[in-house]
C-alpha cells in the first residue's frame, strides 16, 4: 500500500483513543483505506501528562505546526478556536485533508475553513462534530440530499443528558453529576459549553445548515442551558408525569412561498411515554422528519473519547480513500458555497 502520514493534533478523551486505534487496527484500516496510515506524530500541549492507551512516547510532540508539514490528513483534536483554526488552515493550505470533531470552530468560522479547503481542493470531514458516535452529517448531507427535511428535534449534548437522567433516576445533585461527567471524558474543557447549552447551540447549527441546505450562523441560535433546572423542578416533572430533556429543535416554518427557518436549544418537559424520555445516559438521539422519507431516528452515544473515535476512524478512512483516489469523484458538499437565508427566532 501507499503510505499516508497522519498527524494527529490532541491526545485528550477523544484524541488518545483516535491514536490508540489506529495503531490497534493499522491493518485492517490499511486494509479498507487502500493505503497504509502512518501516524506520524501527536501534538500536545503537555508532553508529560498522564495519557489514556498506552501510546508510544517518541510520537509526541509540542510542534503542531512542523508535525502538519506533510501530512496527507491532519485530525484536529484539540477544541478550541484557536490555535485550532489556525493548524486546521495551515494544514489544508499545504495539501492535507483534515478531519476534525470541532463543533464550536465549525460553527463560528465553517464558511471560512469550507471556503479555504474548496480553493486548494481539499475535504473537511466532521462526523464527530455532532452527537458523537452516531452518523447524522452524512446521512443529512449525502442521503437525504434529494428529500426535503422539514424538523430535527433532538437530543444532542450527551453531558446534559447524564447530568439530567442521573438527576431524574437518582435523585443526584447537580454539580456531582457534572464532575462524574467530566471525569468520564463527555464534558468539553470548559463545561459551561455543555450546561449553557453552547455545545448543543453549535451542533443544532451544523445540523440545520445541512438539513435546510444554507448556513445557519450560531447568533441565530435561541439557546437556553440547564442551569436552572433543580431537584424541586426534577420531581415535580416526575410526578407529572414528564422527564426533563436538553432538545435541540431546528425546523422550517411558514409555507414555501414564504419561509423561515427556527433552529432552538432548551430545556423541555418531556412526555415520558415519548422516545426521547428513554435516552439514558451520554447518549443522544436525533428524529429527523422529511418530506418523502417520513420519520427517521438516529440514537446512540453522543459523547465519549472510545465512542467518539469511531466517527473520526470513519472520517480518516474516506479521507484516505478521496486522496489515494487524487482527490477526485467523491463528490463531498460543504456548507460554503450556501446561500445565508433569514432565520425566524421563536
Ligand atoms: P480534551 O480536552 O480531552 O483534549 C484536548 C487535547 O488537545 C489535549 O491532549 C491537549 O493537550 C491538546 N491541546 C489543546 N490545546 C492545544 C494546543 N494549543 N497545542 C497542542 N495541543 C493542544 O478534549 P476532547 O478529546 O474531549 O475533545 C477534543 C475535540 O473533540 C473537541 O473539539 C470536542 O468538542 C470534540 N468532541 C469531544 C467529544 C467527547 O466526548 N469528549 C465528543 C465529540 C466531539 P494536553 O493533553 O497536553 O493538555
Ligand atoms: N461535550 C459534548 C457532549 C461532547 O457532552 O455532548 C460530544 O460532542
Amino acid at each position: 500500500y501507499r503510505r499516508l502520514r497522519v498527524a494527529l493534533l490532541g491526545a485528550g478523551a477523544v484524541g488518545s483513543q483516535v491514536a490508540r486505534l489506529l495503531l490497534k487496527h493499522s491493518g485492517e484500516l490499511a486494509d479498507r483505506a487502500g493505503a497504509t496510515l502512518e501516524l506520524a506524530g501527536i501534538a500536545v500541549r503537555n508532553l508529560d501528562a498522564p495519557r489514556e492507551g498506552d501510546l508510544p512516547r517518541e510520537l509526541f510532540t509540542t510542534d503542531a505546526e512542523s508535525l502538519i508539514v506533510g501530512a496527507d490528513i491532519v485530525i484536529e483534536l484539540m477544541g478550541g478556536i484557536e490555535p485550532a483554526r489556525t493548524y486546521l488552515l495551515q494544514a489544508i493550505n499545504s495539501g492535507a485533508d483534515v478531519v476534525t470533531a470541532n463543533k464550536a470552530l465549525l460553527a463560528t468560522h465553517g464558511p471560512e475553513i469550507f471556503d479555504a479547503a474548496d480553493q486548494v481542493g481539499a475535504e473537511v470531514y466532521y462526523e464527530a462534530a455532532a452527537a458523537g458516535a452516531i452518523p447524522i452529517i452524512r446521512p443529512l448531507r449525502d442521503s437525504l440530499a434529494g428529500d426535503r427535511v422539514q424538523r430535527i428535534m433532538g437530543i444532542v449534548n450527551g453531558t446534559t443528558n447524564y447530568i439530567l437522567d442521573r438527576m431524574d433516576t437518582e435523585g443526584a445533585e447537580f454539580a456531582d453529576v457534572l464532575a462524574d461527567a467530566q471525569r468520564l471524558g463527555y464534558a468539553e474543557a470548559d463545561p459551561t459549553a455543555d450546561v449553557e447549552g453552547f455545545d448543543a447551540a453549535q451542533k443544532a447549527a451544523i445540523l440545520a445548515s445541512l438539513a435546510f441546505h444554507t448556513t445557519v450562523p450560531l447568533e441565530s441560535v435561541h439557546r437556553e442551558g440547564i442551569t436552572s433546572i433543580d431537584k424541586t423542578m426534577m420531581d415535580a416533572a416526575r410526578h407529572a408525569g414528564y422527564v426533563v430533556k436538553l432538545l435541540a429543535v431546528c425546523e422550517r416554518l411558514g409555507d414555501e412561498s414564504e419561509e423561515s427557518i427556527s433552529v432552538r436549544v432548551y430545556p423541555a418537559l418531556v412526555d415520558r411515554s415519548h422516545p426521547l424520555a428513554s435516552v439514558h445516559g451520554a447518549n443522544n438521539a436525533v428524529f429527523v422528519q422529511a418530506e418523502a422519507a417520513g420519520n427517521l431516528m438516529f440514537y446512540g452515544a453522543g459523547a465519549g473519547g472510545v465512542q467518539t473515535a469511531s466517527a473520526v476512524l470513519g472520517d480518516v478512512v474516506s479521507a484516505a480513500r478521496r486522496h489515494i483516489a487524487g482527490g477526485v469523484g467523491v463528490g463531498e458538499s460543504t456548507l460554503a458555497n450556501l446561500p445565508i437565508v433569514d432565520i425566524g427566532r421563536v
